[in-house]
């Protein structure tokens, strides 16, 4: 990949990428697209990444498909495709990582220690491989996406990040990898995720100004469903991440909750400005 990429770096073609841990859905493919007229070359990597794992995480369990991913990313316009060997990627020796500070404290943060790290770290060394000039990533897994930024700009990264909006299934609940794992059942169940997120939304344009009361109402829908057990529920500054009292401005509201064994997280924006759509914007 390096030698390849060094190539095409001499030729003057510039590379676009999707850094992804396969088994795409929609969601992923939207970030392909987001890459259209911005590279000569749409590329993503497929990589189950083990160092952004905890001890008693779905690793082992994560779901895989390359046959079918490579069909995907074809029709979707994509002429390369990085799948790495974790070995390859983390030879005996390997010591280093990335840590961004703060951002990587709150939210999922708080219950995924190391988690970031393994993020960032796998984020740079497929940067530094492919040599891509720009990058989508989702909003979706909006702290991810505001790390990734922050290290783009502490780095000195030569990379643009683009960022897409959540996409979703017609009853919101948002695309996932993870979705998988749901029982029709729990499926069903999950819809409470979205439509949690959906009355914080309504109520902040309404009546609620107050995030204490806007986290216990969306508390509240969430555990009316028995199988549902919530993580946390965060109202934050969207650029920062730093906890918010009140809905002033634009506030970030983050959810993440167990549906049976399947973690779920969702987010989105409320406050003035913020539209009907769950997450606006390219370029956060
Ligand atoms: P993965 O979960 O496979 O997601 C790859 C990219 O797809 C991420 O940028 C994620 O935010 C985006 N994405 C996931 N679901 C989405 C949805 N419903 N709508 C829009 N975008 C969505 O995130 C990772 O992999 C990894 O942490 C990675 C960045 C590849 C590093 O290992």
């Amino acid at each position: 990949m390096a030698e390849y990429a060094a190539d095409l770096q001499r030729q003057g073609v510039t590379l676009g990428l999707v850094p992804t841990m396969g088994y795409l859905h929609e969601g992923h493919l939207s970030l392909v697209r987001l890459l259209e007229g911005r590279c000569d070359l749409k590329a993503a990597s497929i990589f189950v990444n083990p160092i952004q794992f905890g001890q008693d995480e779905d690793l082992g369990r994560y779901p895989r498909d390359e046959e079918r991913d490579l069909e995907l990313l074809a029709e979707a316009g994509c002429g390369l495709v990085f799948c790495p060997d974790a070995a390859d990627m983390y030879p005996s020796g390997f010591r280093t990582s990335v840590e961004v500070d703060t951002l990587s404290q709150p939210m999922c943060g708080r219950f995924r220690p190391g988690h970031f790290s393994g993020v960032a770290t796998v984020v740079l060394k497929l940067f530094n491989l492919t040599r891509c000039s720009v990058a989508a990533f989702g909003l979706k897994d909006y702290q991810q996406a505001q790390i990734l930024r922050r290290m783009v700009e502490d780095l000195n990264l030569p990379v643009e990040l683009l960022f897409g909006e959540t996409i979703r299934e017609q009853d919101g609940l948002a695309l996932s990898t993870r979705n998988a794992y749901l029982s029709p059942r729990e499926r069903e169940t999950a819809q409470a995720v979205p439509k949690a997120l959906e009355w914080a939304r309504r109520r902040a344009s309404e009546d609620i100004r107050d995030c204490t009361e806007l986290s216990r109402g969306i508390s509240s829908i969430l555990t009316s469903r028995p199988e549902v057990r919530v993580q946390y529920v965060e109202l934050v500054d969207p650029e920062s991440l730093e906890p918010r009292n009140q809905v002033g401005e634009r506030v970030l509201v983050a959810v993440a909750a167990f549906v049976g064994t399947t973690r779920l997280i969702d987010n989105l924006i409320v406050g003035p400005g913020s539209t009907m759509k769950p997450i606006h914007g390219v370029n956060v």
